[in-house]
């Protein structure tokens, strides 16, 4: 069922805010616990439609699953070389672009099972034949519906190790490749043509598997079986930009956001922020680490006036999931603010660059799409507010609802509830800091 909220003008932000724990490394965390003989505690595990899906799917492969909330999930696991017994059925991935593309990389190196991964409306949409293609140069047997969109069924085998060139820069394949080179003869090497999130490399160190990075290439080796001490997800990011955003845009506002991800090859959007004027203060990983923890700390982000600025291509991947946020910030800042190199966006939960360019223009503000990003112009002031449809994609809804809250007449989001795939409790969240 479709709701619709109104977010009003609102009074400076203020107080402290944890975000919610981080998506892909929840996913990645029950997968990774899942491929473990012995079981994982997995402490802050997201409680989201899209991390509900992977704990689903992963019981449905014979996993156990205790949920001992609010802050510890068990996985008892099946072991890397899953028992054949789980095999076959149809895997329901929701809305999850992440569960879909990463979890073939583990069934298509089980010989003999057979599964089908299909999830809703959304996902129906959204390629796959970027991870068919390196698991069949593998050796699995893959296929799709007209080659490229769900439904996807893997038929496992023996898989033989491979090197990779990443068509795309998305850390969903790269996953998937380095998951499946677990299980294939010999090492397995995924290029990047540019830096994505590196959360899978940073979880395979941990798991102690043998892993080299050199430059853009990563490369695993066939292993047995994988060991993990508890995990521990930390805030996330992208779900974090929301309310750094509201609090950048919202006059007079101050709020110390704690326990969220640092992490670099996530935190694009923070830099892009405080370079168009955004006043946070925190310390940001640095590039290149080579680190298996997962760096979490505070951000301390006042309101201020922004200027436009435009986001090179290297930067799209690290704020792929914000871009649709410096489009916001764009529309109130000073000067024109330019996103290019993002086609990406088009292959999201929605159309991304359709959704924020339709909706940020229905609220008033001056904005162009391309065929791969966009071009914003402000003149400082803020956006006049109006109604914005979500789409049915999560961070659109809560764009609308940031949008409303700095705009002069209020923003009313037609489609709210679909920001429970990553963020059940934004609205309350978002209530608490308003005061
Ligand atoms: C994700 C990678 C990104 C991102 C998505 C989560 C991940 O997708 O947009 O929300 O967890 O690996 P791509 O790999 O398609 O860029």
């Amino acid at each position: 069922m479709t709701s619709s909220v109104r977010f009003e003008p609102s009074g400076a932000l203020r107080g402290e805010y944890t975000p919610p724990a981080d998506k892909s490394i929840s996913h990645r965390a029950a997968l990774f616990a899942a491929m473990c003989d012995e079981p994982v505690p997995v402490r802050n595990y997201l409680d989201s439609a899209d991390t509900r899906s992977t704990l689903a799917a992963l019981l449905k492969l014979g996993a156990g699953v205790e949920e001992e909330r609010p802050d510890l999930v068990l996985v008892r696991g099946v072991g890397l070389h899953a028992p054949l017994e789980a095999t076959g059925g149809l895997l329901d991935v929701g809305n999850s672009g992440t569960l879909m593309r990463l979890l073939p990389g583990w069934l298509a190196g089980q010989p003999g099972g057979v599964w089908t991964l299909d999830g809703d409306d959304s996902i129906r949409r959204r390629p796959v034949d970027r991870v068919a293609e390196p698991l069949r140069a593998m050796g699995a047997e893959v296929s799709a519906r007209d080659e490229r969109l769900p439904p996807l069924t893997v038929r496992g085998t023996e898989l033989t190790g491979i090197e990779y060139e990443l068509p795309v820069a998305s850390a969903q394949v790269k996953s998937c490749v380095l998951i499946a080179g677990l299980l294939a003869a010999g090492s397995t090497t995924v290029v990047e043509a540019s830096q994505s999130r590196d959360h899978t490399e940073r979880m395979l160190r941990r798991a102690r598997v043998p892993f080299r990075r050199a430059g853009r290439r990563a490369t695993v080796s066939q292993v047995d079986e994988l060991e993990l001490d508890e995990i521990v997800v930390p805030g996330d990011p992208s779900s974090a930009a929301f309310l750094v955003a509201a609090a950048t845009l919202v006059s007079g506002s101050r709020v110390v956001v704690k326990g969220v991800g640092l992490n670099w090859t996530r935190a694009g959007f923070f830099r892009v922020a405080e370079r168009m004027g955004a006043v946070i203060v925190g310390e940001l990983e640095e590039p290149g680490t080579d680190a298996d923890e997962e760096p979490v700390g505070e951000l301390d982000v006042a309101s201020g006036p922004l200027e436009g600025t435009e986001v090179a291509a290297e930067e799209v991947p690290l704020a792929i999931d914000e871009l649709t946020l410096v489009a916001l910030l764009g529309a109130f800042a000073e000067g024109e603010t330019v996103v290019r190199g993002a086609r990406e966006l088009r292959l999201k939960e929605s159309d991304r660059i359709a959704g924020v360019v339709d909706g940020l223009r229905g609220l008033g503000a001056d904005i162009e799409s391309g065929d791969d990003g966009f071009v914003v112009r402000g003149d400082g002031s803020p956006l006049r507010g109006g109604v914005l449809d979500a789409r049915g994609d999560h961070r659109l809804a809560m764009l609308g609802a940031v949008a409303g809250l700095a705009s002069r007449e209020g923003v009313e989001v037609v489609g709210m509830e679909a920001a429970a795939v990553s963020y059940p409790g934004f609205e309350a969240d978002l209530v608490a800091v308003v005061g």
